[in-house]
C-alpha cells in the first residue's frame, strides 16, 4: 500500500548574523513533528533553507568588504554555519534550498512572469516607507510611533517605478481562508491577521525593486529585481521542483502539510501567500502554524541587544537531546515562552535526570543485581500491575492526539505522567523487598518486566524528541528492532519475556547548576563583549558654538611639576603647574584609573585655566586638564592630551 504523505517546512533563514535559539526552536519542532510522522509511517518531505536575497545582504557584505555569495558561503556553509548548527541538532532534514540555488532562481522568474501575464502583477510607481533590515514595505498608517511595526527601527522614504501584485484582489477569498477554515493555527493568531490587515483594506503589494541588485532579476524588464519576499515564499515549491528540472516531487508533496513560522511572519504566509497561490492557480497548503518566540526577561532576542543565546554553546554544556527536549517541554508552542539558563538546568535534572534517567538506570541495574540480566520466563503478574499498564497501554493514543495538533508539550506532559507512574510503582512494588524471598522472585520478575516495558512504551514516544538518546535506552532494556516501533507502541507485551538489558553510561547526567550557571555567566560576558564595537567615539554636537564663545575659553600649554595621588581618592591626581606665570597652578583631575603619577612628571600638557575653582576632596582645582576619551570594546579608555615639549609653558592655544 503506498505511504501516506506529510509535507513539512521551517522558515528559510536570513543568513544575516548567526542563528541562536530562537531559530533553532522552530527547527527542532520542525524535525520533532518530522521524525513523529516517520515513526508513524508517513513518507515524510522535511524542508528548510536559506533566504538569501535582499538589500540587508547586499550591505552586509559591502561592509565585510566581499561579494553577497562569499559572505553567503561562509555563513551558510563555513564552520560553525548554518549546516553545521542543523547537522549538530541532528535535524533530519531532507531537503536544503537556497534561493540563491540556480533552478530556483529560474523559477522564481517563471512565476513572476506568469502572474504578469495573468494580469496580477502590474507595472506602477512606489511611494511608502521601507524598513531595510525587515525589506518590508509598510504604508504610513501601518508604521508604530513612525517607525517599523515589526521590529521598531526607522524606515525611510522610497519611491521608485515598481511592479506591484493585486494583493487586494483576493482580499475577500484570503479572509473566507482565514475565518472560514483551520487554514491558520493556533485559532488565536486570525483575529489579528484580519482586524489588522485585511479589514483596514488590503493594498496592492509592491513586489519588485530598483534601488539595489542583490535579488532575482525580472527578465523581461532588466534592472528590477523580484521583490524577496516573493522569492523566499516560493522556495516551498520550487525546493520540490516546481517549474524547474532539479526536483520531480511535486505532484508528489504538494500541498504541504504545515508550514511552521514564528509569529511575525504569519502575514506574508496567511495573506501573501495564499494569495499568490490563488493567482497562480495552485492549491494552497494544508495549514499555517504561527509559534511563539523565545524570549529574554520578555523582550525578543537580539543582536543589538546582547541578549542572544547560542545554541552550540548550550548543546556543548547539556548535550544535544537535553536541548531539544527542553525546547519543547517547557514551552508551549503557540505563544512566548521565557528563555532562561536556570529553566533550561532544572527541566534537564527534574525530567531527564530524575524521572527518566533514574526509572531506566534503576531499572536495568536491578535486572542486573536480582537476575543477572536476563529476565526468567515464570513471572506471577498481580492486579497492582493494572494501572501502571493501562497507563502505558493507552498512552499513545494522548500523545498522538496533542502530537497531531502541535502541542508537543502537552505530549511530553503525557509521556511524564507515565515515568512518574513508573517510578511510584518501583516504591509500591518494593523490589529490593522481594529480592530477600526466593520464593517472590516470579514476582520480581514481573516487576521488572512492567518496568521495562512501561520505559519501551516511553521510549518509542520520546524518539521524535530525544532520538539520540531513545536509541541507547532502546539498546538499554534489550529492545528489539521490531519492538521499537509506532505499531507496538501501544501493544502492551511486545518486549520478549526473558528479556536481557545491558547497563551503560549514565544518560542524563544530574548538573551542577551553580557550576553551570556561572560558567554559562561568564561566557555570556566575554561574548557580550565580542558583540560590542570595535572603537566608539562620542557623536559630533550638532549645535554650533559662536566664535566669540569659544575665544573666551583660555586653553594652555602647561608644564607638570609635580604629580600625587589625592589621599582616601581612588580616582584624583593633584597636579603642580607652571602654567607660565611664575605661579604654581593646582589642578585636580580623576585620571588616577588610567595613570600612575610619576608617569606624568615633567610632561606638558594642555589645560582650559579660566574655569571658575573648584574645591575636591580638601584641595581647590584651578582648571581643568583635557583628555582624550573614546570606548573600545565597551570600555572607557581616556588618554591625557600631551603635547610636544617644545611648546612652552602658558603658550596659548588657538
Ligand atoms: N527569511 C524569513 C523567512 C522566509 S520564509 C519564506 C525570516 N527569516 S529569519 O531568519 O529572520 O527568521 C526565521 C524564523 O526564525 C522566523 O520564523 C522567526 O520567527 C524565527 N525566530 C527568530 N527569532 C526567534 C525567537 N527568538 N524565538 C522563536 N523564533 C524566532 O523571517
Amino acid at each position: 500500500m503506498e505511504k501516506k504523505k506529510f509535507y513539512i517546512t521551517t522558515p528559510i533563514y536570513y543568513p544575516s548574523a548567526k542563528l541562536h535559539i530562537g531559530h533553532t526552536y522552530c527547527t527542532v519542532a520542525a524535525d520533532t513533528m518530522a521524525r513523529y510522522k516517520r515513526l508513524c509511517g508517513y513518507d515524510v518531505m522535511f524542508l528548510t533553507g536559506t533566504d538569501e536575497h535582499g538589500q540587508k545582504i547586499e550591505n552586509i557584505a559591502k561592509e565585510k568588504g566581499v561579494t553577497p555569495i562569499e559572505f553567503l558561503d561562509n555563513i551558510v556553509k563555513g564552520e560553525k554555519g548554518i549546516l553545521d548548527l542543523w547537522k549538530l541538532m541532528n535535524i533530519s532534514n531532507d531537503r536544503f534550498i537556497r534561493t540563491t540555488d540556480d533552478y530556483h532562481c529560474k523559477s522564481i522568474q517563471k512565476i513572476f512572469k506568469k502572474m504578469y501575464d495573468k494580469g496580477d502583477i502590474y507595472k506602477g510607481s512606489y511611494k511608502g516607507k521601507y524598513c531595510t533590515p525587515c525589506e518590508s514595505f509598510w504604508t504610513e498608517s501601518q508604521l508604530v510611533d513612525g517607525k517599523c511595526p515589526d521590529c521598531g527601527r526607522e524606515v525611510h522614504d522610497a519611491e521608485e517605478e515598481a511592479y506591484f501584485f493585486r494583493l487586494s484582489k483576493y482580499a475577500e477569498p484570503v479572509r473566507k481562508l482565514l475565518e472560514e477554515t483551520d487554514f491558520l493555527k493556533p485559532a488565536s493568531r486570525v483575529n489579528e491577521m484580519v482586524n489588522n490587515f485585511i479589514k483596514p483594506g488590503l493594498e496592492d503589494l509592491c513586489v519588485s525593486r530598483t534601488s539595489f541588485s542583490w535579488g532575482i532579476p525580472v527578465d523581461f524588464d532588466p534592472g528590477h529585481v523580484v521583490y524577496v519576499w516573493v522569492d523566499a515564499l516560493f522556495n516551498y515549491m520550487t525546493a520540490l521542483g516546481y517549474l524547474n528540472d532539479k526536483y520531480d516531487d511535486c505532484d508528489k508533496y504538494w500541498p504541504a502539510d504545515v508550514h511552521f513560522v514564528g509569529k511575525e511572519i504569519v502575514r506574508f504566509h496567511s495573506i501573501i501567500w495564499p494569495a499568490m497561490l490563488m493567482s497562480m492557480e495552485l492549491p494552497l497548503p494544508k495549514h499555517v502554524y504561527g509559534h511563539g518566540w523565545l524570549v529574554i526577561n520578555g523582550s525578543k532576542m537580539s543582536k543589538s541587544k546582547g541578549n542572544v543565546v547560542d545554541p552550540y554553546i548550550l548543546a556543548e554544556h547539556f548535550g544535544v537531546d537535553a536541548l531539544r527536549f527542553f525546547l519543547l517541554r517547557t514551552f508551549p508552542f503557540g505563544t512566548d515562552g521565557n528563555f532562561s539558563n536556570e529553566l533550561l538546568i532544572n527541566t534537564i535534572n527534574i525530567d531527564l535526570a530524575n524521572n527518566l534517567g533514574n526509572l531506566v538506570s534503576r531499572t536495568c541495574a536491578m535486572v542486573e543485581k536480582y537476575f543477572g540480566g536476563t529476565l526468567p520466563a515464570e513471572k506471577e503478574f498481580d492486579t497492582a500491575d493494572d494501572d501502571l499498564i493501562g497507563l502505558a497501554s493507552t498512552l499513545r493514543d494522548k500523545y498522538e492526539a496533542e502530537m497531531e495538533n502541535y502541542q508537543f508539550q502537552n505530549a511530553l506532559e503525557e509521556v511524564f505522567k507515565v515515568i512518574n507512574r513508573a517510578n511510584k510503582y518501583i516504591d509500591e512494588t518494593m523490589p529490593w523487598a522481594l529480592a530477600k524471598d526466593e520464593g517472590k522472585k516470579p514476582r520480581l520478575a514481573a516487576v521488572m518486566y512492567n518496568l521495562l516495558e512501561t520505559v519501551r512504551i516511553c521510549t518509542t514516544l520520546l524518539s521524535p524528541f530525544i532520538p539520540e538518546s531513545a536509541e541507547k535506552i532502546f539498546d538499554y532494556i534489550g529492545a528489539c528492532d521490531g519492538c521499537r516501533v509506532w505499531e507496538k507502541a501501544n501493544v502492551w507485551g511486545s518486549l520478549s519475556q526473558t528479556v536481557s538489558v545491558k547497563k551503560g553510561e549514565n544518560l542524563f547526567p544530574r548538573i551542577d547548576a551553580e557550576k553551570a550557571l556561572a560558567e554559562l555567566e561568564a561566557i555570556a560576558k566575554e561574548q557580550k563583549k565580542e558583540a560590542l564595537p570595535e572603537l566608539e567615539t562620542e557623536p559630533l554636537l550638532s549645535e554650533n558654538v559662536d566664535f566669540d564663545t569659544f575665544c573666551k575659553s583660555d586653553l594652555r600649554a602647561v608644564k607638570i611639576k609635580a604629580c600625587e595621588a589625592v589621599k582616601k581618592s581612588d580616582k584624583l591626581l593633584k597636579f603642580t603647574l607652571d602654567d607660565g606665570t611664575g605661579k604654581d597652578r593646582t589642578i585636580l583631575s580623576g585620571i588616577h584609573k588610567y595613570y600612575e603619577p610619576e608617569q606624568l612628571v615633567g610632561k606638558t600638557a594642555v589645560a582650559i585655566l579660566n574655569l571658575p575653582p573648584r574645591k575636591m576632596m580638601g584641595h581647590e582645582s584651578c582648571g581643568m586638564l583635557i583628555s582624550a576619551v573614546h570606548t573600545e570594546k565597551g570600555e572607557e579608555k581616556l588618554h591625557l592630551l600631551l603635547v610636544d615639549d617644545a611648546i612652552p609653558a602658558g603658550a596659548k592655544l588657538c
